[in-house]
């Protein structure tokens, strides 16, 4: 009973699939030749003819070829003519035909770095352009040797590592800040990143960030009874560090005499210190 009922299962199937195929090579060789077939209109081959044979190339654009997602007969104008002993530069397009030298004459090889030019972008080797940030990035080289510091001697790719266009946080070398650290924002206030010497900051800043370092100072002010006592250290040494201002700058002349001026060298002679000014007749 069961061995019947597998035959007619199998004797089933076989029939269906003949008829299937049969009919389908009927089918097949009905429209491939004959004055039927030949009258068709041919459509010209389409990015999706050249997608299902070259389909890595496909896959490479899809996910990752950025802007380069195009029409491939854009840059493949000429294509299936390759023969051994051609040069295969005489196939493929040349990037300057649309790009020119995009980053002028030191770099026409694009595909040393671009290395693959159906994902230009994503395929950018970082480990070629090492040597060349200084090429490229012509101000950041020049703001680091104009302004001497310890970046200066700091590889640009031991801050930029990786991948191309990485920021660095302050602190992945900084651990330990003499302000509190929220972001790198907070430090560039007051230090560039390629000159961080040239300190600057604006009259906002905090004296505890000064006083931190300068402790005596702040000694000084607060524990004076002076009327600079109510001045922030920013609004004297203004702008930049150990930027020492003049008295005149607030004072001008006033409240003393031309006359009697001249007789000193400076303010400071009777005024003594600045953050205190305890009064020193001399
Ligand atoms: C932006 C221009 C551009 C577009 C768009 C482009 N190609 Fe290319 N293709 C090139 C260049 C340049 C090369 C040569 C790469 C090399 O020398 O390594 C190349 C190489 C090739 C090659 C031979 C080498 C390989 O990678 O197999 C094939 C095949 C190819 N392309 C197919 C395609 C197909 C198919 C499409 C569309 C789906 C396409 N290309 C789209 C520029 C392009
Ligand atoms: C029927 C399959 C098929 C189709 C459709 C096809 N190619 Fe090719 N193509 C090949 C084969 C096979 C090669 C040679 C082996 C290789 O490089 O992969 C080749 C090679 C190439 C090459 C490199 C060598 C040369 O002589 O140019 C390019 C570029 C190329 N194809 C582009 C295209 C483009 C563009 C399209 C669509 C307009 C396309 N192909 C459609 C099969 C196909
Ligand atoms: C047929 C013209 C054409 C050719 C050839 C061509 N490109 Fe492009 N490429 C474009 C267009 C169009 C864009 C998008 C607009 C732009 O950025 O200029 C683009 C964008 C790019 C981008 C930016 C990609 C992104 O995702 O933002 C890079 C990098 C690039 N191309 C590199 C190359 C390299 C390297 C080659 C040679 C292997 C090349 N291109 C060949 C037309 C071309
Ligand atoms: C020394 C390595 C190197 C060489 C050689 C090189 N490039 Fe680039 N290219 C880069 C880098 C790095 C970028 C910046 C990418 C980014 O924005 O992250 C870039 C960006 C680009 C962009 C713009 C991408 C964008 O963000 O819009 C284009 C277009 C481009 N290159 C085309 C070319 C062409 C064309 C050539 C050859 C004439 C070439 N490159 C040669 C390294 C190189
Ligand atoms: C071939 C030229 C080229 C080379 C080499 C190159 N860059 Fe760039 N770089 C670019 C271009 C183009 C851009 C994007 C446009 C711009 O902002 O100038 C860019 C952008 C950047 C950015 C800014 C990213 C952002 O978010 O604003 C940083 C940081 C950077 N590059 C660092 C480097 C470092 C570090 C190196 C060396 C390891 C380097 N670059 C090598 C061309 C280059
Ligand atoms: C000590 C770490 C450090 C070093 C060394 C360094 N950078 Fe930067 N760079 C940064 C930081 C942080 C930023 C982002 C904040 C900013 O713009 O100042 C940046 C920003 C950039 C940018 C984006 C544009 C800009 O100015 O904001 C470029 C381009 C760049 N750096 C290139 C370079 C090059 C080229 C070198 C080597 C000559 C270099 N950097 C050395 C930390 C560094
Ligand atoms: C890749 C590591 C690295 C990163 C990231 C880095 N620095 Fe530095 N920086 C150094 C080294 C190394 C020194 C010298 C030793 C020291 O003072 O710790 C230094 C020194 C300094 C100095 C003193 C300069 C001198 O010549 O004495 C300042 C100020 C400074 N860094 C600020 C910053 C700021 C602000 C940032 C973030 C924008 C930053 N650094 C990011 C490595 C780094
Ligand atoms: C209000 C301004 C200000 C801010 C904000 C600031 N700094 Fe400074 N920093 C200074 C001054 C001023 C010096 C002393 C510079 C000198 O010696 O000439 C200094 C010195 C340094 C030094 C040199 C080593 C030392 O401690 O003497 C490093 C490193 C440094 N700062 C890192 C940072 C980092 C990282 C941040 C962010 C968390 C930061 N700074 C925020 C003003 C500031
Ligand atoms: C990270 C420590 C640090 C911080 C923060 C700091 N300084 Fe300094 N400052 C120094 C050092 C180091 C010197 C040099 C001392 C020396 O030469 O004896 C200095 C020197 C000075 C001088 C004297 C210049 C001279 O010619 O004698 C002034 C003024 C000064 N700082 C003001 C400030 C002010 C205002 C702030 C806050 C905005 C500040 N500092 C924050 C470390 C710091
Ligand atoms: C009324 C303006 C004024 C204010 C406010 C002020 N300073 Fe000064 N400071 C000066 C002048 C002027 C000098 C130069 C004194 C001299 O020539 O001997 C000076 C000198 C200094 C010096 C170097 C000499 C020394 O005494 O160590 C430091 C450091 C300094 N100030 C830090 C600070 C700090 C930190 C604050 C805030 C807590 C501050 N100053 C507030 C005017 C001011
Ligand atoms: C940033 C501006 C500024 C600078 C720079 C400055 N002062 Fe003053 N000074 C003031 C202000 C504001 C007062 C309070 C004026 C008032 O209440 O009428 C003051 C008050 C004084 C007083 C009176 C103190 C008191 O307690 O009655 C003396 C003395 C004085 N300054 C001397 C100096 C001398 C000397 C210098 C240079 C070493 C100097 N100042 C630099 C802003 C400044
Ligand atoms: C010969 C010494 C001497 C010199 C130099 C001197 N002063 Fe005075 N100054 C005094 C005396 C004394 C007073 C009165 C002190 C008091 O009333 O407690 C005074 C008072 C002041 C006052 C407070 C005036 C008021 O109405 O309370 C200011 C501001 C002042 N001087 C600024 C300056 C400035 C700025 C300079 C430099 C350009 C300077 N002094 C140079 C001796 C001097």
């Amino acid at each position: 009973m069961g061995r019947k009922f597998f035959t007619n299962i199998v004797g089933c199937t076989l029939i269906i699939y003949l008829s299937l195929s049969t009919f389908s090579l009927i089918n097949v060789v009905a429209e491939e030749y004959g004055p039927a077939f030949y009258r068709q209109n041919i459509r010209p081959i389409t990015n999706h003819d050249c997608a299902r044979c070259h389909f890595s190339v496909f896959t490479d654009i899809r996910d990752k070829g950025g802007a380069h997602q195009m029409v491939c007969m854009k840059c493949h104008e000429i294509f299936h003519t390759y023969k051994p002993g051609k040069n295969w530069k005489d196939v493929v397009p040349d990037c300057a035909d649309c790009h020119v030298l995009f980053h002028g004459a030191d770099f026409p090889d694009c595909l040393r770095c671009h290395e693959n030019a159906h994902a230009p972008k994503n395929s950018l080797s970082f480990r070629k352009i090492v040597k060349d940030c200084r090429k490229c990035h012509v101000d950041q080289a020049t703001e680091t040797t104009q302004n001497l510091s310890a970046h200066t001697a700091t590889a640009c790719s031991s801050c930029h590592h990786d991948k191309h266009g990485y920021i660095p946080a302050c602190t992945e070398c900084h651990s330990e800040t003499h302000t509190p650290f929220i972001k790198n924002t907070g430090c560039n206030t007051c230090h560039p990143s390629h000159s961080p010497l040239v300190v600057s900051y604006t009259e906002d800043v905090a004296d505890n960030i000064c006083t931190g370092c300068h402790v005596d100072v702040g000694n000084q002010l607060s524990g004076s009874e002076n009327k600079h006592a109510f001045l922030k250290c920013a609004n004297c040494h203004a702008n930049k560090h150990r930027y020492i201002p003049m008295c005149q700058e607030c004072h001008g002349q006033e409240p003393h005499s031309k006359a009697l001026l001249e007789k000193f060298s400076g303010c400071n002679d009777c005024h003594g210190n600045p953050h205190t000014l305890t009064l020193q007749l001399p």
